[in-house]
């Protein structure tokens, strides 16, 4: 895997205003040639730097102020047009035959095929988030009942007790990392229960959807190639697993309820286990950072934390609120089908756009102070984390449950987590989140 950069956190004191951030990025790109080259124009918002140093707010800010949507002509990641209002990201997904997922169209990322992959060389699991209509509502249509409130029920006391488990096991007054012991422990552990993973190996599941989670790699191609390479790994195992489950009774977890299943029935083997990536990747390092995340924040904005200490019932939507400004996939991706107008822009058939939810997140049209956390905040559910429209996350419910169940009980338990020592995100364009963040407990 890529190593990893330690970088200084910077606070929102130190963000500068949004008509000064042109500028101030004009500066930076000076001081550092080797961005420059990569990525000449100020508004390629693609260059991870500005995620791992966590100084996106202002250009996003600045570009918002200017208009919804923003082409970039030259970029490692070939020329696209950037999406950052709610409105236009809300109004393109809610457009899905005009602008595709489909993996055929250019997928789902801001990251495309290399160009200079031979064909047959490439290697694609297919998964129904880069699938358009009508294969995608039959394939999302054989998981979601995993997803139901029924369900999210059942699994509640199993989530509870382990997440009670690990808080007891963690040390008081010592500093530790909450990244690897606790955010990292708990979503790997949900999943495994999720696919009745086998337990001994379910670290393989945080090293498997880590290739999206840290992109210090010199080149778009060397990325795609290292992205290859590990869907090919987890291809393999998964291919085990099915083949294994496929001769035992059904179980209750999802690759047995997936594979009884009668629609699933005929689904060819590549296709099933594109799926269950798709449900692994989904679903761990996003909750994984939103948990880092809320005590990122609550460290930040501490008279938040003190409101959540003193009355649990506003738990529910500090969920919400922490996930709007944590916003762990940065952006999702889509591609014109059609030529089109899109708010007063000629959009052509085969442009790539890319929607920026950490910004529609930021969106002061819709969220008041949108950079200050305020788990009060009325319309909190507005965020766009999850997207919007027919590829709206359908593991939702659950990261929800996992998040809830997390406050819970840390404030069952008086606990507190105060960062003490290193914070240190990730350096991508797509998972946005936290690689460490050295806290210290205490009882409040
Ligand atoms: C789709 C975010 C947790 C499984 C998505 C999309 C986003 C997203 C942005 C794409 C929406 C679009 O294209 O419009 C998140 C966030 C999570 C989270 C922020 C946690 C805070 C999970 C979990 C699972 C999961 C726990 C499953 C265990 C999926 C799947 C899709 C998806 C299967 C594809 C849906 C489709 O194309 O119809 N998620 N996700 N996600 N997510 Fe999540």
């Amino acid at each position: 895997m890529a190593t990893q950069t330690k970088q200084a956190h910077a606070y929102p004191g130190e963000y500068r205003s949004a008509p000064t951030a042109h500028a101030a990025l004009k500066d930076w790109l000076a001081a550092h040639p080797d961005h420059e080259l990569r990525h000449p124009h100020p508004f390629d918002v693609s260059r991870s730097d500005i995620y791992l140093e966590d100084r996106w707010q202002p250009i996003f800010a600045e570009m918002r102020a200017k208009g919804p949507l923003h082409y970039v002509d030259e970029s490692p990641f070939r020329p696209h047009w950037n999406v950052v209002s709610h409105k236009a990201i809300a109004h393109v997904e809610a457009l899905p035959d005009i602008f595709s997922s489909s993996w055929e169209h250019g997928g789902i990322t801001i990251l495309d095929r290399a160009d200079d992959v031979a064909p047959g060389e490439e290697f694609e699991l297919p998964m129904f988030i880069a699938m358009d209509r009508p294969e995608h509502t039959a394939q999302r249509r054989t998981v979601s009942p995993a997803f139901t409130p029924t369900e999210m029920k059942r699994l509640e006391g199993d989530i509870r007790q382990r997440t009670g488990a690990l808080l007891d096991s963690l040390p008081m007054g010592e500093q530790f990392d909450w990244v690897e012991k606790v955010s990292i422990e708990l979503t790997t552990q949900m999943l495994a229960i999720l696919f009745d993973f086998p337990w001994e190996d379910r670290h393989l599941l945080t090293f498997w959807s880590d290739w999206a989670g840290d992109t210090e790699i010199a080149t778009v191609r060397e990325l795609d190639q290292q992205r290859q390479e590990i869907l090919r790994e987890m291809g393999g195992y998964f291919a085990q697993l099915w083949a294994d489950r496929s001769n035992k009774e059904p179980g209750q977890d999802l690759i047995s309820m997936m594979l009884h299943s009668d629609s699933m029935k005929a689904m060819p083997p590549q296709e099933f286990i594109g799926n269950l990536v798709l449900l692994i990747v989904g679903g761990n390092d996003t909750t994984r950072n939103t948990m880092s995340g809320i005590i990122h924040e609550f460290h930040r904005f501490p008279d938040q934390r003190k409101a959540f200490e003193e009355d649990a019932s506003l738990i529910p939507n500090a969920v919400q609120e922490c996930i709007r400004f944590q916003t762990p996939l940065a952006h999702m991706r889509r591609t014109a089908t059609e030529d089109t107008e899109l708010f007063g822009e000629t959009i052509k058939a085969g442009d790539k756009l890319v929607l920026w939810y950490l910004s529609a997140n930021r969106d002061e049209e819709v969220f008041d102070d949108p950079d200050r956390l305020d788990i009060t905040r009325e319309n909190a559910r507005r965020h766009l984390a999850f997207g919007y429209g027919i590829h709206r996350c359908v593991g939702a419910r659950l990261a929800e449950l996992q998040l809830r169940v997390l406050l819970e009980e840390m404030h069952e338990r008086c606990l507190r987590a105060q960062v003490t020592g290193e914070v240190e995100r990730t350096r991508a364009n797509f998972v946005h989140g936290f690689r460490k963040l050295e806290v210290t407990l205490e009882k409040f």
